[in-house]
């Protein structure tokens, strides 16, 4: 990725005219506490308010997920862009002329060019194919389907939907681009007589990012043929773990219901249930749920009450958990995907069977216990099977109530299932202790709190360099906090500086520099605050220096080395004289 695709000077503009309170308030509310403003975070799930915004640093962070930056970082990750898409939007927003000279822009990387190409193809695609449903003749058959389907002509028109022509080279003669680039898209295929379509008299659907970009898609067979649904295959712009059909639409909404297939999706817009989404032929992956979770916070999955269904909930429901994110499971009666189900019962009877779900733990181990077998070992068994998903909670309550819940689908014991749970030796509840460690979330680190409060000092310029004077980066004792004084420091002149833009750039991709940044400095006496801190820096390296000449000048008194003793025993009168200086300095005024 082009870091540098805008000059330094313009992203200074822009980073001026940008207001982060004001960004970040379009996302989220945002509440005054003290200097900062506070509240819930995008980028993870939380219930109580760990993000911070430094109005007068223009920096973000957030103490519950450590994820902080820049109001150009804040951008590119809530909306999932590079960098320099990030300054090109905050430019439009603010009014800031975008440079087009190539002296402001360096150029695209081959890849982010492939990318552009291939979106473009995709896009052209699209409209082709849709326009060959609309108009062509031959789609007179599509036409018939779809309308059999119920799905209206407005319906195909918001979804894009298409027909590929029978010919094995419609598309490859129609649009003008290198077949390998069509192929690469995923458009044409190679066989023994060379490139083709790859879709062929098919019903195609567009598959679109939530920027509306069409990246790939889903093609359906008008009668037995085999496969039913051929799909994309991976390309460099598809990856079906990955993408939710119709998320493009249901953008913005709190809750998503997740289906199956292409047709239940549009089926249920079609009948005003506008939040509904498809994986793409998989089950829900962690990539689905970093896309979604920004946005979402409760989702409804369908699913069929068999065992293959079963098997999906327990498949997902570590996920969920994992990422606290709230998920409930809705189950349609026999024979009944969601598409027949609402062209049937219609929308009112869809959305109160929504309304019914279940939470999805509760689902998966009420369903588990369905299916177990009623021997004592086997049930023993299964419901071990049923803890690394209990010991992904944080929350003891919650754990509490589905062990309680595990006991009496089960028929057991709790007192037993609770002994069993907390056995360090069952398999299950081993392995999750790792895995507990990686999702709670990153806290805020802990630092020496004198370098911390200068380190803050320094981000949120509040300090007279002068006062550092007498300490250096070197004195800082943990590699983070001597990373971050190393931004402050010119290495040439010895001595602490202000960091020029291209230092504070890098200096921002660090997590302690936004921690730092929104960091609440409570005393109002900052160089009163300074000069202690610093005094305390300074006696802690004097202290160490001290025991460092205490040991030598033992040895050097064991081996009788009287010159080196006597030199050493200077040192430590210097030494012990130094620190007697700091403590009368400032600690004692
Ligand atoms: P279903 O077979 O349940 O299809 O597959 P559906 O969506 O109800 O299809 P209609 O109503 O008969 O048209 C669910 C999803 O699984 C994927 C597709 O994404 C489909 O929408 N699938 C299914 C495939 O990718 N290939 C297939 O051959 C079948
Ligand atoms: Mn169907």
């Amino acid at each position: 990725m082009s870091e540098n695709k805008f000059s330094d000077q313009f992203i200074e503009t822009v980073r001026n005219r940008s207001d982060l309170i004001a960004v970040v308030s379009e996302y989220l509310s945002l509440k005054k506490s003290g200097q900062n403003f506070v509240g819930l975070c995008p980028f993870h799930i939380e219930k109580s308010g760990s993000f911070s915004v430094n109005p007068s640093k223009q920096f973000f962070h957030c103490f519950g997920c450590a994820v902080g930056g820049d109001v150009f970082s804040f951008v590119s990750k809530i909306e999932q862009i590079s960098f320099p898409e990030a300054v090109r939007r905050l430019a439009e927003k603010t009014g800031v002329p975008i440079p087009s000279d190539p002296e402001n822009r360096s150029e695209a990387t081959p890849a982010e060019k492939e990318a552009e190409i291939l979106y473009r193809i995709n896009e052209e695609a699209a409209l082709l194919f849709h326009h060959n449903l609309i108009e062509q003749p031959a789609a007179q058959s599509a036409r018939d389907y779809l309308k059999a389907r119920g799905i209206t002509t407005e319906t195909m028109k918001k979804f894009l939907i298409g027909f590929a022509m029978p010919r094995r080279d419609d598309l490859m003669k129609r649009l003008k681009y290198p077949p390998a680039l069509l192929e690469k898209a995923g458009l044409l295929r190679k066989g023994d007589t060379g490139l083709y379509d790859y879709f062929r008299n098919r019903i195609v659907i567009p598959i679109q990012t939530l920027q509306e970009k069409t990246i790939g898609f889903g093609a359906r067979a008008m009668d037995d043929a085999q496969p039913k649904y051929l799909n994309t295959s991976e390309t460099p712009l598809f990856t079906k773990g990955k993408n939710l059909f119709g998320l493009n639409w249901a953008r913005g909404k709190k809750t998503l219901i997740v289906v199956e297939g292409y047709f239940d999706v549009i089926s249920l817009h079609q009948a005003g249930v506008s939040n509904a989404v498809a994986t793409l032929g998989t089950a829900m992956t962690e990539d689905h749920l970093r896309l979604i979770r920004r946005f979402v916070e409760k989702v409804t999955l369908l699913f069929d009450p068999d065992p293959a269904g079963v098997a999906a909930a327990a498949r997902v429901a570590p996920l969920f958990v994992a990422h606290k994110m709230d998920a409930e499971v809705v189950t349609l009666p026999p024979g009944l995907d969601p598409d027949l189900f609402i062209r049937k019962e219609g929308q009112d009877a869809f959305l109160s069977k929504i309304k019914q779900g279940e939470p999805l733990v509760a689902f998966t181990i009420r369903q588990t216990a369905r299916t177990a077998s009623a021997s004592i070992t086997d049930k023993a068994k299964t419901i071990q099977t049923l803890f690394p998903l209990l010991h992904k909670m944080t929350n003891h309550v919650e754990q509490g109530y589905y062990l309680q819940l595990i006991a009496e689908v089960f028929g057991m014991e709790e007192q037993d299932v609770r002994l069993d749970f907390d056995k360090p030796s069952v398999e299950g509840n081993r392995r999750s202790v790792s895995e507990k460690v990686a999702i709670v979330p990153v806290l805020k680190s802990r630092l020496p709190k004198n370098e911390e409060t200068l380190l803050a000092l320094l981000v949120q310029d509040q300090l007279e360099y002068d006062l550092l004077a007498p300490i250096s980066p070197n004195d800082f004792t943990t590699q983070q906090t001597q990373t971050i004084a190393r931004f402050f420091w010119d290495e040439e002149r010895n001595a602490w500086t202000h960091p020029n833009v291209a230092t504070l750039k890098e200096a921002a991709q660090h997590s302690l520099f936004s921690e730092l940044a929104v960091l609440e400095i409570l005393n109002e006496n900052r160089s009163r605050l300074t000069k202690d801190n610093v005094a305390s820096v300074q006696k802690k390296r004097i202290a160490q220096k001290t025991l460092q000449v205490q040991g030598e000048l033992k040895s050097a008194v064991r081996i009788g080395d009287r010159q080196k003793a006597q030199a050493l025993q200077q040192d430590f009168f210097r030494l012990k004289k130094e620190l007697s200086q700091i403590g009368s300095l400032h600690l004692h005024e």
